[in-house]
C-alpha cells in the first residue's frame, strides 16, 4: 500500500529513485512522485498513472541531485490526481513528505490548519507537511517529532527540506521502513527489494522510532527522543531473483520458480530417519508443543487458503482442533484463546495490517504466536516470537503463486512435525516427506502443460462467469483458483466445494457457465465424480484437473488438465499449478495487465 525510496550520498539520486519505484510498483500505482534537494531548491516532479508516466515526464531531465525522496501511491484518502499524489509541500514549498499509512484524525487536524496553511491536496497525509512546517525552527528531526505528537493512526514517512541538504528525516508507526546501508550513502525504502542491487546490509525502523540519516551514518531516536541502537541485517535475496529473467510477466517466472523454490522451502527440515519434520523456528519444546490443545490460522487473501489447506493437514495428523480466521474478522469479534492456543500468522510480505493487528490481539490474550513469513525481516517476522520463514525469494507480480506454494509446504511440514509428537508413526511420516522430497520434480511435470493450458484459455476467455469445485483438501485449491482468476483476468469466479453445490450455486449453471473441476485420484474420487455429472446434466462445460493416467475423466469432462499423482495430503501443491497458469492465460488472452492488476496491491498496510 504506496511505496517509499529515498536516497542520499554521493550518486546522481534520480535514476536510483526511479529504479526503486519500479521495483515497490507493486505496492501501488495509482500516481508516483519525486522529490529532490538541489543546491538550495526543493525540486519536485509528479504524474498520475504508472512509474513509466513519471519517468516519461523526467526524461532528458538532468539533475546533480543526490538527496531525495520518492513515492508510488494506492490511493485511500483523495482520488488519483498530481494533486494528490507525494511527495506533499508545505506551504512555502520547502518541506517534503512521502507517507505511507493512514492518518485517522487527519479531518480534525486540517480544520485547525486551514485559517494559517494553504492545502492543496484532498490526502491525508499533506496534513503532516503542515504540521511539521509548524513545528520547524532548524531542527527537522524534532518538528518531525512534534508533528507526529498530534497524529493518531499510521505512517512510514520520509522527510526532506530543502535548507537541509545532508539529511533525510524517516519515521515509522505500522508501516514498514527499511534503510540500506552503504558506503557514505544510504537507501531508504517499504521494503528491502530496491536496496538489493545496492546493498545487503540493512535496518528495519521499528514503530515509535524516527531516524535521522545522512551521509554520514543514522541516528535513530523514539518519539521521546531516547537514542536506539539498532541492529545490521544482512538480506540474502540476490537481485536477480528479483528480476523477470527472459520471462513476459513477474507472474509467470514467479509461477515457474516454484519447483526450485519449493526446494528452498523444504530444504534442512525433513528428518527421514526419524521421519519427521525439524522447524527450530517454532522455538517450543516437545512437551510445550504437546501441551497445546488448539491452533488458529490467522491470514489474509491467498494466504488464508493456504491456511485452510493446513487446517486439513492438522486435523488430519494431530488430531487438535484447528481454526482458521481471516485477518480482519479475528479481531473484531471476541476469540476464545488462551496460553495453550497456538497461532501461526501466515504472510507473504509479513506487514499486511489485518494479519499485524490480529497476532497482537492474540498476544494480548496470551496465545503462543508464531510466524509464517516470507519477506525476512518484516513487521510480522519480528513481532513474533518465533516461526518460519518459506524462502519463497522476492515475488512481484501482485498475485501471488510461490509464496502460496511455500506457505502450503511449510504447514504440512508443521503438521508432520507436530502430528509425530501425537499420533503420526515414523512410518507415515516418512511416507508423507520422501514423497514431499519429490514434489519439486512434480511441480515441473505439472508445468509441463503450460501450452495446453494457454490453448483451453483461447477456447474459453470469452465467458463471463466460472465456478470451481473441489472436495477435501482441493477445496481450498479451487479457492486459490479462482481467487487467482478474478484477481487478473477480472472474470467472475467463484469456488465451492463439490457436494455444496446443489445448494445453491447449481441453480447458476447453464452452458455459459464453465466448471473447473479438481478430479484427483484421491479418496473424494468418486464423490467428485457424481458432482461433475450434475454439471454436465446442466450442460456447462467442464474443465477438469485429473490425475495423468485416469482414462474415465475424458467421458466427463470437456478439457483435461494432467498432474501427477501424489500423496492426498500433498496434492495441493501440484494441483494448484494448473490453475495458477489458466489464470495467468486468460488474463494474456484478454490483454490485462497481469503484474499490476486494476484496484490491488501486493502488500496491503491499511485497514
Ligand atoms: C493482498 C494481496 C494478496 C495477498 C494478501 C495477503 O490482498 O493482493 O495477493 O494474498 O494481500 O498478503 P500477505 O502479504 O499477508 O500474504
Amino acid at each position: 500500500m504506496c511505496g517509499i525510496v529515498g536516497y542520499i550520498g554521493n550518486k546522481q539520486a534520480l535514476p536510483i529513485l526511479l529504479q526503486g519505484l519500479r521495483r515497490l510498483e507493486y505496492r501501488g500505482y495509482d500516481s508516483a512522485g519525486v522529490a529532490l534537494v538541489e543546491g538550495n531548491q526543493l525540486r519536485r516532479e509528479r504524474s498520475v498513472g504508472r512509474i513509466e508516466e513519471l519517468a516519461a515526464k523526467l526524461k532528458g531531465t538532468e539533475s546533480a541531485s543526490t538527496l531525495g525522496i520518492a513515492h508510488t501511491r494506492w490511493a485511500t484518502h483523495g482520488g488519483v490526481t498530481e494533486e494528490n499524489a507525494h511527495p506533499h509541500f508545505d506551504c512555502k514549498e520547502v518541506i517534503a513528505v512521502a507517507h505511507n499509512g493512514i492518518i485517522e484524525n487527519y479531518k480534525e487536524i486540517r480544520s485547525t490548519l486551514v485559517p494559517k496553511h494553504t492545502l492543496r491536496s484532498q490526502t491525508d497525509s499533506e496534513i503532516l507537511t503542515h504540521l511539521i512546517e509548524e513545528h520547524y525552527h532548524g531542527n527537522l528531526r524534532k518538528a518531525v517529532a512534534a508533528a507526529l505528537a498530534h497524529v493518531r493512526g499510521t505512517y512510514g514517512l520520509a522527510v526532506v527540506h530543502r535548507d537541509q541538504p545532508d539529511l533525510i528525516i524517516v519515521a515509522r508507526m505500522g508501516s514498514p521502513l527499511v534503510i540500506g546501508m552503504g558506503d557514505a550513502e544510504y537507501y531508504i525504502a517499504s521494503d528491502p527489494s530496491p536496496m538489493l542491487a545496492h546493498t545487503k546490509r540493512v535496518t528495519f525502523l521499528d514503530d515509535g522510532e524516527i531516524a535521522e540519516v545522512t551521509r554520514s551514518g543514522v541516528h535513530t531516536v523514539t518519539l521521546m527522543d531516547e537514542d536506539v541502537n539498532k541492529c545490521i541485517s544482512e538480506i540474502e535475496w540476490d537481485d536477480a531473483t528479483a528480476q523477470k529473467q527472459g520471462y513476459e510477466h513477474f507472474m509467470l517466472k514467479e509461477i515457474f520458480d516454484q519447483p526450485a523454490v519449493l526446494k528452498d522451502a523444504i530444504r534442512g527440515r525433513i528428518d527421514l530417519e526419524e521421519g519427521t519434520a525439524h522447524l527450530g523456528g517454532i522455538n517450543l519444546t516437545d512437551d510445550q508443543m504437546r501441551s497445546i490443545d488448539r491452533i488458529v490460522l490467522i491470514a489474509c487473501g491467498t494466504a488464508s487458503y493456504a491456511a485452510m489447506i493446513g487446517k486439513y493437514a492438522f486435523e488430519r495428523l494431530v488430531d487438535i482442533p484447528v481454526e482458521v480466521d481471516v485477518a480482519s474478522e479475528f479481531r473484531y469479534r471476541d476469540p476464545v484463546i488462551n496460553e495453550r492456543t497456538l497461532v501461526f500468522a501466515i504472510s507473504q510480505s509479513g506487514e499486511t495490517l489485518d494479519t499485524l493487528a490480529a497476532i497482537r490481539e492474540a498476544r494480548r490474550k496470551g496465545a503462543i504466536v508464531r510466524g509464517i513469513v516470507n519477506v525476512v525481516g518484516s513487521t510480522i517476522a519480528r513481532e513474533t516470537e518465533g516461526g518460519t520463514y518459506i524462502h519463497a525469494g522476492p515475488e512481484l507480480a501482485v498475485a501471488s503463486t510461490k509464496a502460496f506454494t511455500n506457505m502450503v509446504a511449510v504447514l504440512l511440514l508443521y503438521a508432520v512435525q507436530f502430528g509425530r509428537l501425537k499420533r503420526v508413526t515414523p512410518t507415515t511420516g516418512r511416507r508423507i516427506l520422501t514423497e514431499m522430497l519429490e514434489i519439486p520434480k512434480k511441480i515441473s511435470i505439472a508445468l509441463e502443460q503450460n501450452d495446453a493450458i494457454r490453448q483451453i484459455a483461447q477456447q474459453y476467455s470469452n465467458y463471463s462467469n466460472y465456478l470451481f469445485l473441489g472436495r477435501g483438501m482441493n477445496y481450498p485449491v479451487a479457492m486459490e483458483g479462482a481467487l487467482k482468476l478474478k484477481e487478473i483476468s477480472y472474470i467472475h469466479s467463484e469456488a465451492y466445494p463439490g457436494g455444496e453445490m446443489k445448494h445453491g450455486p447449481i441453480a447458476l449453471l447453464s452452458s455459459t457457465f464453465p466448471v473447473v473441476a479438481i478430479h484427483t485420484k484421491n479418496a473424494l474420487y468418486d464423490k467428485m465424480e457424481s458432482n461433475i455429472e450434475e454439471v454436465r446434466a446442466r450442460g456447462a462445460k467442464v474443465i477438469a484437473i485429473a490425475t495423468q493416467g485416469d482414462d474415465r475423466v475424458h467421458e466427463i469432462a470437456d478439457e483435461v488438465i494432467w498432474v501427477p499423482a501424489t500423496e492426498a495430503i500433498l496434492e495441493p501443491l501440484v494441483n494448484t499449478i494448473p490453475l495458477q497458469l489458466f489464470a495467468y492465460h486468460m488474463a494474456i488472452q484478454l490483454g490485462r495487465d497481469v503484474d499490476r492488476p486494476r484496484n490491488l496491491a501486493k502488500s496491503v498496510t491499511v485497514e
